[in-house]
């Protein structure tokens, strides 16, 4: 293996789902491992196989897939563990034992010898059957480095292919963790792995301190999902690894904004928008003096081109904003002031932002047609011409939906949870004919008082590209109002997306 290389052990499927709230079917967990595998992870720890029969049947799925990647159930060092783990037909068994004298003398009961013992037997037993094993010494931070490396040289004589240093409770530092990486390294001859959680929000630094002090394998979760505060996030590392170390990894890295995407859509967990790398703010620009800087040399502000990683830039409107990034967003929009429109313009959205408003896309649009006395633009791929909603005690919120989208006319219906909801998902069947786009943001609020008050919705929506658009809808009727900034917030993604394919008509 060449030196520069890193493996991906991605763990989103097993400890990513232990985030507290997470469960996931086994389609789901087959749609996500289909997508690990073409982002290039090198090994999908599938799930623990023992904990239920669900549990073991979508390992089983996922390893029968064919795929790339090399398939890995969990197993504690118990017969039955791995017994499972082999009748699930994975090609690798991440094997583990907890080595710290907190968990041997209050969870595990048991002295040091017999859990070496184990360890051993379990090993050998693994590797009769002839699959990879990769075992971890649990707790392995709060280890003593002379117990944890004669653990791990019983389980090198054992069979173990690989080894793996978890802090399991994230309570590691980098420093620490490069120095038992060295520690290890230095009695096996075997590849050496990190697995470390972030409860200190160091679990990447310590990921990558380990590989500076020559791990090859990191554990990884997609969006850092995990136990408590999760794991290193595979995007932050990759990331990190690829433009920062110059080390190497098989990630597709333009992949990783729609893999985070639908991590997030199955598992339910939001990912914080001023999250590295995935989160909505990672490139998005509101300061003048930033967005100035973008639109002459993208690298001033950005340290990272957002398509590597599949995504793209955004402009956002507000107080701290600036003529060059106004003109810009404009641009996009088609619309070209003089510089006194500009100044105009500028002043009345940091007029808005003084007050403490939300500008929408559609705002700063409105602002800049009434000054330059342009009428709203015709072209709208997505027109609602119908619309009708069902809801009540005992009835199913059904939202019915009459569109035309780029010429053609469709009529769907679909259930929610409540009228928007419903309203939403039926909107959403026909959009996604031709781009599937997420509702990011959804707020409301009353402008008056009374049962007739004004309502006013602001959404926020995104495509898979990473393209931003964010809309309002105001009314009386709070499910129209939701419906017009859906359909108007969608319809700027689409002409984006229009215009990117440079104007072939979307089909
Ligand atoms: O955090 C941990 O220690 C684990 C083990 C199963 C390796 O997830
Ligand atoms: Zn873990």
């Amino acid at each position: 293996m060449v030196d520069e290389y890193i493996r991906i052990f991605d763990t989103t499927l097993r400890d990513g789902e232990q985030t507290p709230g997470v469960t996931l079917t086994s389609e789901d967990k087959l749609e996500i491992a289909r997508q690990l595998d073409k982002l290039g992870v090198d090994t999908i720890e599938a799930g623990f196989p023992v904990a239920s029969k669900g549990e073991a049947e979508a390992v089983r799925m996922i390893a029968k897939e064919g795929l790339t990647a090399e398939v890995c159930g969990l197993a504690r060092v118990e017969k039955s563990d791995i017994d499972a783990a082999l009748s699930s037909d994975v090609n690798c068994i991440h094997l583990f034992i907890a080595t710290s004298d907190i968990h041997l003398n209050y969870k595990l009961k048991m002295s040091r010898q017999q859990a070496l013992e184990k360890a051993i037997q379990g090993v050998e037993y693994a590797k009769k059957h002839g699959v990879k094993v990769e075992f971890s010494a649990e707790d392995a931070t709060r280890t003593e480095p002379q117990v944890l490396k004669e653990f791990y040289r019983a389980v090198v004589d054992a069979g173990a292919d690989r080894l793996d240093i978890p802090d399991t409770v994230g309570v590691s530092t980098p420093s620490r963790m490069a120095m038992l990486v060295r520690e290890v390294k230095s009695v096996v001859d075997v590849p050496i792995a990190v697995h470390c959680h972030n409860d200190f929000g160091l679990a990447v630094a310590n990921s990558i301190a380990a590989v500076e002090a020559g791990a090859s394998e990191v554990h990884v979760t997609v969006n850092g999902l995990g136990e408590r505060a999760g794991n290193a996030s595979l995007e932050e590392v990759v990331m990190a690894l690829h433009n920062l170390y110059m080390k190497k990894t098989k990630i597709n890295t333009k992949l990783i904004y729609e893999t985070s995407r639908l991590v997030s859509k199955l598992t339910g967990v939001i990912v914080q928008p001023n999250k590295a790398i995935v989160g909505d703010n990672a490139f998005g620009h509101e300061s003048g003096i930033h967005t100035h800087g973008i639109l002459s040399l993208p690298f001033t502000y950005e340290p990272l081109d957002p398509e590597v990683v599949g995504r793209t830039r955004w402009l956002q409107a507000g107080k701290h904003a600036g003529s060059h990034g106004i003109r810009a967003q404009l641009q996009e929009m088609g619309l070209s002031p003089n510089d006194e429109q500009l100044a105009l313009i500028v002043s009345k959205v940091k007029e808005l932002g003084d007050k403490g408003k939300t500008l929408t896309d559609s705002d700063v649009e409105a602002i800049a047609r009434s000054v330059l006395k342009v009428p709203e633009e015709n072209e709208k791929v997505l027109k609602l011409l119908d619309f009708a909603v069902m809801t009540g005690i005992n009835v199913v919120p059904t939202a019915s939906v009459k569109l035309d989208l780029d010429g053609r006319i469709y009529v769907a219906s679909a259930t929610g949870v409540g009228p928007v909801d419903a309203a939403v998902k039926a909107i959403q069947s026909v959009t996604e004919k031709v781009a599937k786009i997420f509702l990011k943001e959804y707020r409301l609020e009353a402008l008056s008082g009374g049962s007739d008050a004004m309502a006013e919705v602001i959404v926020k929506v995104g495509d898979s590209m990473g393209n931003i658009s964010s809309a309002r809808g105001m009314g009386d009727d709070i499910v129209v109002a939701s419906v017009e900034a859906l359909i108007k917030g969608m319809n700027k993604i689409l002409l984006k997306q229009k215009k990117m394919n440079n104007n072939t008509k979307i089909s």
